[in-house]
């Protein structure tokens, strides 16, 4: 059996993977099992921050490597607490609590939550906001709190306690809060999986405005939109919000699990000894290339990514074939007239890995991918619009 035969027989069947099995990876360049060479425009989903194989990155995880690779959290270790340090400074807040995904962030920011409301309103204060069409995991908690009934259909009944707005509607929110005991609203400053759609900023001021007037906690979600992906450290900042609780996992680890949450002053001492905890959380080797990739996302980076942005949204809006173009930094949703599957279909075919959001084309590449690149990717994804409208 080949390798795609080995996987559809043994590897459960939750992932509709394209046909294309990956060998190598240098950069914004991957290479298939023939040899064939494509542009990364996915990252791994915006995990590759720096695309494969950064020898930066490479040397730092392998020092780790060759140091020590894992304590569990009975010991202190540096990368790991060196990295709570460098998240804190870059971003105001006070502690950190470490996971290994997206999901894990969100399920410490939730239990956070909780904990926080119980103590300082009462147990019954509970509930959280969450946007229609959000994403936040697939736990039985984060797929509640996940604002998308087709993820929660064959696994009810989920956690309870979880109430959905419409993204920027500040009316719909503030009736919510009238009606209900409310422990915290989370959102993401651009939903992803939901089709790459930015909050807008008279939502989030109004956000933030309900949060500071009805004492009710502030989760952001940058799972996907952390760590430089929106040009911005992370994707609040591009908005005027100061969160109590942010949470990210994707980007920061550069292809190694991990997953961060970041808690402000109000839920600095929430969490106490035995009330979370996770065996791989804070591993060093993770720690270790974490720490690179956010010693790498300078001021100059960060503009380098949004100037790679404004040359994205210049040559997608009003091309043929394309109808908007939503998103972010380097988080980009292309609406197109034909058929996305479609045009990522033939995007492969001429040699460029791009995603689908919903019914949208998807682009997430490596921050650092160069713009020669870009350019020559950019130039195969006009023409698969163009060339498969419906
Ligand atoms: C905004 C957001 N939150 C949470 C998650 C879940 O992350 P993970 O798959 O690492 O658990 C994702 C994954 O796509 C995401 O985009």
């Amino acid at each position: 059996m080949n390798i795609k035969e080995i996987d559809q027989k043994y590897i459960a069947n939750t992932y509709a993977r394209f046909p294309l099995e990956l060998v190598k990876g240098e950069g914004a360049l991957f290479w298939d099992e023939q040899g064939k060479e494509y542009i990364d425009m996915g990252s791994g989903i915006a995990v590759n921050t720096f695309g494969a194989c950064d020898q930066g990155w490479i040397e730092a995880v392998e020092a780790q490597l060759h140091q020590l690779q894992h304590t569990s959290n009975l010991f202190y270790t540096a990368p790991c607490a060196r990295l709570a340090e460098q998240l804190c400074l870059r971003t105001g807040m006070k502690k950190v609590f470490f996971g290994n995904s997206g999901a894990e962030a969100n399920e410490c920011a939730i239990k956070v939550a909780r904990k926080y409301a119980a103590e300082k309103k009462g147990k019954d204060y509970y509930k959280i906001i969450t946007l229609i069409n959000s994403f936040h995991g697939r736990t039985i908690t984060t797929l509640a709190a996940t604002g998308q009934q087709v993820f929660h259909e064959e696994f009810l009944p989920l956690t309870e306690g979880f109430l959905y707005a419409e993204a920027n509607d500040l009316e719909g929110i503030k009736r919510i809060v009238a009606e209900e005991k409310i422990a915290a609203i989370m959102v993401e400053p651009v939903q992803g999986e939901g089709g790459v759609l930015p909050l807008t900023a008279a939502f989030c001021k109004g956000l933030q405005e309900i949060a500071d007037q009805e004492d009710i906690l502030l989760i952001i979600d940058e799972v996907q939109t952390g760590n430089g992906r929106t040009g911005m450290l992370y994707g609040y900042m591009n908005f005027d919000l100061h969160p109590d609780i942010v949470t990210t996992a994707k980007g920061l680890g550069g292809g190694l699990p991990i997953g961060a949450c970041m808690l402000g002053q109000r839920v600095e001492n929430t969490l106490t000894p035995g009330s979370h905890g996770s065996t791989f959380g804070g591993n060093p080797i993770a720690a270790a290339g974490a720490l690179h990739i956010l010693e790498r996302l300078d001021e100059r980076m960060l503009s380098e990514i949004r100037e790679k942005s404004s040359y994205l949204f210049k040559a997608f809006e009003n091309a043929e074939g394309i109808k908007s173009v939503s998103g972010m930094g380097l988080m980009i949703g292309l609406e197109t007239n034909g058929d996305a599957g479609a045009i990522v279909a033939a995007c492969r075919e001429a040699g460029v890995l791009v995603l689908k959001a919903k019914e949208k084309v998807r682009l997430l590449p490596p921050l650092n991918i160069p713009m020669e690149l870009l350019e020559k990717a950019a130039a195969v994804i006009l023409r698969a619009a163009k060339e498969n409208q419906a």
